[in-house]
């Protein structure tokens, strides 16, 4: 809708060349597919598949009306190391402010009722699941496009996987929209989740009596989920136990939808979508915190892992008055659940070196059982915080999980010490390991366990001394090798360079057998698998009378395609990978739009840092030292010559995105044709603010039906007043606002000009 902003003909055209393109792609995808997987006599790279299996989604995302389902883009296993293309939301997908208890939920309904001026109206509450947020697409009943959160704004297509899940409907049933969208959670069942989870370890017994590696089995529920519809391949998503709860109505065109949410829920169950089970509607907030208050005593007996309940204003209409602030809706709240607490016994305290060389404390548990999740390990912060509590090896201590949050030992209980406890000290030389001068021979060793004392790898010893009035302790040798080997785990991560295959154990191995050394390192690796097939770990080894024969297996194989394809990941997930301080997603998209380049970015002046909306003084500091040190540079200057992407990518779909930026307006009064929440994300995903007082600064007030005191204020400061027609217009088409506004300051110069005030006239 915002988007698609050309015209009737000039979109006809662009839809013929597409057509044949997209075409073309599946014919020669198909024969690759072919060549490589029955004859196994490929005439491309893997990276030229990928390259054009990637253009292919694109065109497919781009006009969905082509997508089709025996597309190699939909078929199981198309795709060697498909990765997944991105989608941008039409609508944001936002998140939820929490309530923590009945004062907080109180105070949620009387913000609302401040802002919607009135006492009373229903509550819809419905449990929170803990899984994996999902949009699905229906266009004509059939589902379309599936696509994961992502960062809010745009998420990935997980398509093919989404449609493997039997829990999905494919199809939906009675009269649904031509083309709509809905949101839910894809989830995990408990009983489903342990079963999996028992599989994987009877697999394991089996991998390792054949010497392969063994796989992890998966944390919780909600990993489980997210890992099954990340999966490559959609067989395997479809041989997992995965339901879904459907719980919003996402965006909807040219449909008369019902009133409110709970109507909605109904409406949505009718078309065969299962929605949230145990949904509720109650009458005011009294009885919506008594129901928050039954499912936290009845949390832990449910069929799935939930963090808390969601209560939601019911009315659709109070809901679009009430609207966003910030990434937030103002009419739902999550109420969360009490943290629970079990006690067991906290056998070492460990140190981790963090990737700032911070030297953390954690606590190793005897494993137990906390909501549902075994737990073996918990923070401990620092030692200041360890004396405060006064924890010791040896004690039983008390330790709390709060949903996602990683477990925190809270207290010892003293009448259970040992009597030979005592007070922990922080170790006096840093015990990161993996390269340096000493060989490894401690107890944090990198290596398996039990391997300590055969590893190959080194320590670093470096000297472990407080920073100022800092509460952290540091290592304070620059080139520690844990700082070193965190540095290259953040790289490798999914908030950067996505780097599957390079985790934790694999960059060990490269480290200690001294492949690599930084990051720029990694990109070296495709030309040398053959040579890193000997290392055990790396390459598949075949025990022969004879002696082993090292052969580079599929997990080398597909790793070399992945450090590949991280080349492209783009400008945004290099700056956050490059590990700046402060840097993250947010500020890096930011800072690449702004700049458009690495070079730019780093050679940017302190102040031109700063001035980038979101970015501010303490960012741009870090980037100008970071920038300062030479060794930084050497890195910056072998990624750049191997070939990895150091530009920002400006598609069109970049360019048409913000045409509002900068405005800020209103909306006010009853919509027919669109709920005031979408009509406010789409304002916002354009560029614009919208916000719910009208002042001088209000751009325009779009005002509907029975726009009251608001319209008022925007006649008496004069403030453009404009249309629901208009509103969708200038959704549809956003240049037509420049336009209108250039018109009412024709108007308004006039009168300026016969105001008092001189200024006011420029
Ligand atoms: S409503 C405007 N309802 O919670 C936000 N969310 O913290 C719309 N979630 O990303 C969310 N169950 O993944 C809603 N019944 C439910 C939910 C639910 C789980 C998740 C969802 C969302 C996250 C927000």
């Amino acid at each position: 809708m915002t988007t698609n902003s050309t015209t009737g003909a000039a979109a006809d055209a662009g839809q013929a060349v597409a057509r044949s393109r997209v075409e073309q792609l599946r014919a020669d995808l198909l024969r690759h597919n072919r060549l490589y997987h029955v004859l196994d006599a490929a005439e491309i790279s893997d990276a030229e598949f990928d390259a054009l299996f990637r253009e292919l989604q694109e065109l497919e995302s781009a006009y969905p009306e082509l997508l089709s389902p025996d597309s190699p883009t939909q078929t199981v296993g198309a795709a060697p190391g498909q990765t997944f293309a991105e989608v941008r939301h039409r609508l944001p997908m936002l998140s939820l402010a929490n309530a923590l208890n009945g004062g907080e939920l109180l105070a949620w309904r009387q913000r609302a009722a401040d802002l919607l001026d009135r006492e009373e109206w229903t509550f819809v509450t419905e449990p929170k699941i803990d899984g994996l947020a999902i949009a699905l697409v229906y266009e004509r009943g059939q589902l379309v496009q599936a696509a994961t959160r992502g960062d809010g704004r745009s998420g990935e297509d997980v398509t093919a996987n989404v449609r493997a899940i039997d829990a999905v409907p494919n199809e939906l049933r009675g009269s649904p929209p031509p083309i709509f969208e809905v949101r839910g959670e894809i989830y995990m069942p408990k009983t489903g989740f342990e079963a999996m989870n028992a599989a994987i370890l009877a697999q394991n017994e089996e991998r390792e009596a054949e010497g392969r590696t063994a796989l992890t089995p998966y944390a919780n529920p909600r990993n489980a989920a997210a890992g099954s519809v990340r999966q490559k391949d959609a067989a395997v998503t479809a041989s997992r136990p995965l339901s879904i709860g459907v719980y919003q109505l996402g965006w909807v065109d040219d449909f008369a939808i019902p009133d409110t949410h709970w109507e909605t829920l109904g409406w949505l169950a009718e078309l065969g979508l299962p929605t949230t089970p145990e949904a509720a509607v109650h009458d005011g907030i009294d009885a919506a915190l008594s129901a928050c208050e039954r499912w936290t005593e009845r949390r832990d007996s449910q069929a799935f892992e939930m963090d808390g309940v969601v209560v939601k204003v019911d009315d659709l209409g109070l809901q679009a008055d009430l609207g966003a602030v910030g990434r937030e809706p103002r009419w739902a709240i999550a109420w969360k659940f009490p943290p629970q607490e079990v006690s067991t016994i906290l056998e070492q305290i460990l140190v981790k070196v963090g990737r700032t060389g911070s030297i953390n404390p954690y606590a190793r548990l005897r494993p137990v059982r906390v909501g549902g999740v075994q737990v073996t390990n918990a923070t401990l912060h620092n030692l200041d915080d360890i004396r405060r509590k006064d924890v010791r090896e040896g004690d039983t201590v008390v330790i709390r999980r709060a949903g996602d949050v990683i477990p925190q030992v809270v207290r010892p209980v003293l009448e259970r010490r040992p009597g030979d406890a005592v007070e922990w000290e922080m170790p006096a030389v840093c015990p990161g390991t993996t390269c340096g001068e000493r060989t490894c021979g401690n107890d944090h060793c990198g290596a398996a366990d039990g391997q300590a004392d055969t590893c190959s790898g080194v320590w670093c010893g470096g000297a472990v001394a407080r920073q100022g009035d800092d509460a952290d302790f540091y290592c304070e040798r620059l080139d520690c090798p844990a700082v070193v080997q965190r540095a290259i785990e953040h790289f490798c991560g999914r908030s950067a360079m996505d780097i599957r295959g390079l985790g934790e154990q694999v960059i060990t191995l490269l480290l200690r057998h001294r492949q690599i050394a930084d990051v720029a390192d990694l990109y070296a690796i495709p030309s040398k698998i053959e040579a890193l097939a000997r290392i055990d770990g790396l390459g598949h080894v075949k025990r022969r009378k004879s002696g082993d024969v090292y052969e580079v297996g599929d997990r080398l194989r597909n790793l070399a395609a992945a450090i590949e394809r991280s080349k492209s990941r783009g400008l945004a997930h290099l700056l956050v990978g490059l590990g700046i301080r402060h840097i993250g997603g947010e500020n890096a998209s930011l800072l690449a739009g702004a700049f458009g380049s690495l070079d730019a970015v780093l050679l940017a002046p302190r102040d031109e840092l700063a001035a980038v909306d979101g970015v501010g003084p303490i960012i741009a500091e870090s980037i100008v030292d970071w920038a300062m040190n030479g060794d930084n540079w050497s890195v910056v200057h072998r990624l750049q010559a191997a070939g990895v992407e150091d530009e920002q990518e400006r598609s069109d779909d970049d360019r048409v995105e913000t045409p509002l930026e900068g405005m800020r307006f209103v909306i006010t009064g009853r919509f027919e044709a669109m709920p005031r929440p979408q009509a406010e994300s789409a304002l916002k995903a354009l560029g614009a603010a919208v916000g719910s007082s009208v002042s001088k600064n209000t751009t325009a007030v779009f005002a509907g039906e029975k726009a009251g005191s608001k319209r008022a204020k925007a006649e008496s400061l004069s403030v453009p007043i404009w249309t629901e027609e208009q509103l969708i217009e200038a959704l549809a088409s956003p240049s037509v606002v420049t336009q209108w506004l250039a018109a009412a300051s024709a108007v308004d110069v006039v009168d300026a000009v016969n105001a008092v005030e001189p200024d006011a006239s420029t």
